[in-house]
């Protein structure tokens, strides 16, 4: 079946282009127990003669080529989108010590992902920068041949760690910024964090030759879309090219209404009455954001449509979280252990035939097949994927 669907409660039609079983297997993934996918993971793992170490590509023929890896599912910020404080209290167990990822364990799986053929490492969190002696993950990263490594942070510990980062041979970073305006920006981010601090941070990455800097505003209807032309005016001065991301329905805990989201077309068209726009050519397959540059050359924006306009056809994105599960998809509902597998005692060839298995037999498409069921899935936070 191809065809629209309208998103319940809203005046959007969304790409639809997928037969019921769709949901269903959903649905499936998420009852499976821990100990089956286990199993399967062992049991599926693709015969190393068989592999090709550069082209590994899965059932809708999409190469692996990004690998985002979230060092800690903790942060120091309580966006209302993303780690609401009502659900992220001071009881929420976080991950322990023991659970997560050591430097050692990220750095021998990010060999494997680069020997299939992973160009670009892009480290998340929660907030990547509060996790202890950051820069010695990037210094032992930077040497892996090739990459583009880089990170995305809310910005808020930019200025006193930018120099070390650059220095252990990071690339660039992405900040995210919701709002110039104090009094949004600080209801936004939850703990009363200010603007003029994320903009020193921007700074001292630039400084430091973390550039360029790509700015993110997640825009949530009601909430900041008056601070749109501002923060598109502020950007265009600086030469930082600002993306807007229209608000998603990742996770569960975010009570995400399609009523909130604003689409990526609106804000295309509020700032082209204001500064004239047109379409720019992506700078690479399968970048995330739709880019439009200012006619009058003063720089470009980037819109990141993933609820009006899905772009998984080219997605070559798969996440690790800070506990070493492999998610094949940011909605989805379950990854796949590979920490078990490391800690297990795992060689190299059976950790890089895993991670073949798993992406050979991905299908993810999540944000085409959205819809008023899809979205009530308990996917995984945010927080744990780094977006
Ligand atoms: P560049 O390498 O600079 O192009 O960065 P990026 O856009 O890949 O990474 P960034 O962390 O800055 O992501 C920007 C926004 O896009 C975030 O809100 C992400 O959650 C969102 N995003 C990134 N990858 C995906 C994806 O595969 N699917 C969806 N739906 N959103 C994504
Ligand atoms: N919708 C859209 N973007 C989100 N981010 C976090 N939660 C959401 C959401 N629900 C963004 C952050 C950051 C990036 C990693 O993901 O603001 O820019
Ligand atoms: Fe933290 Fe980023 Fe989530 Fe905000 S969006 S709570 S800064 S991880
Ligand atoms: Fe990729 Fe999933 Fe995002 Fe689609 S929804 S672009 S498959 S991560």
């Amino acid at each position: 079946m191809v065809g629209t669907r309208r998103c319940v409660g809203t005046g959007l039609f969304l790409r639809d282009n997928h037969g019921p079983g769709d949901i269903r297997s959903c649905e499936a993934e998420y009852l499976a127990d821990t100990f089956a996918q286990k199993a399967a993971l062992l049991a599926s793992t693709v015969h190393p003669a068989s592999r090709d170490s550069v082209t590994l590509t899965d059932t809708l023929n999409r190469p692996l080529r990004d690998l985002r890896i979230s060092v800690t599912d903790r942060c120091n910020f309580r966006c209302v989108y993303c780690m609401p404080k009502e659900v992220f209290g001071p009881d929420y167990a976080f991950l322990g010590r023991d659970e997560i990822l050591t430097f050692e364990e990220i750095t021998r799986l990010a060999q494997v992902f680069v020997a299939h053929g992973v160009g670009k490492i892009r480290l998340t969190g929660g907030e990547p920068l509060v996790r202890r002696d950051l820069h010695e993950l990037v210094a032992r990263l930077s040497s892996l041949p090739g990459l583009d490594l880089a990170l995305t942070t809310n910005g808020s510990l930019l200025a006193q760690q930018a120099p070390a980062l650059k220095k252990a041979g990071l690339t660039r970073v992405n900040v995210s910024l919701d709002s110039l305006d104090e009094s949004v920006f600080q209801t936004m981010n939850g703990v009363g964090f200010s603007v003029a601090r994320v903009l020193q941070g921007i700074e001292a990455a630039i400084a430091a030759g973390l550039g360029p800097v790509k700015v993110n505003m997640v825009v949530k209807r009601g909430l900041n879309d008056a601070s749109i032309l501002s923060m598109a005016g502020h950007f265009r001065e600086m030469g930082c090219t600002l993306r807007f991301i229209e608000y998603m329905d990742v996770g569960h805990t975010n009570h995400w209404r399609m009523q909130e989201v604003l689409p990526a077309a609106e804000i295309v068209r509020r700032i082209n009455a204001q500064w004239p726009l047109e379409p720019l050519a992506p700078n690479y397959p399968g970048e995330v954001a739709e880019r439009w540059r200012y006619k009058d050359g003063r720089g470009e924006i980037g819109l990141v449509a993933s609820v009006t306009k899905a772009f998984c056809r080219d997605c070559s994105r798969t996440r690790l979280s800070a506990e070493g599960k492999l998610y094949t998809c940011l909605f989805a509902t379950r990854g796949h252990d590979l920490r078990s597998l490391l800690r297990d005692g795992a060689s190299d060839e059976v950790l890089s035939s895993a991670i073949a298995g798993i992406w050979h037999r991905r299908a993810d498409r999540y944000s085409e097949l959205r819809s008023d069921k899809t979205s009530d899935l308990p996917k995984v936070e945010m927080s744990h994927i780094g977006g």
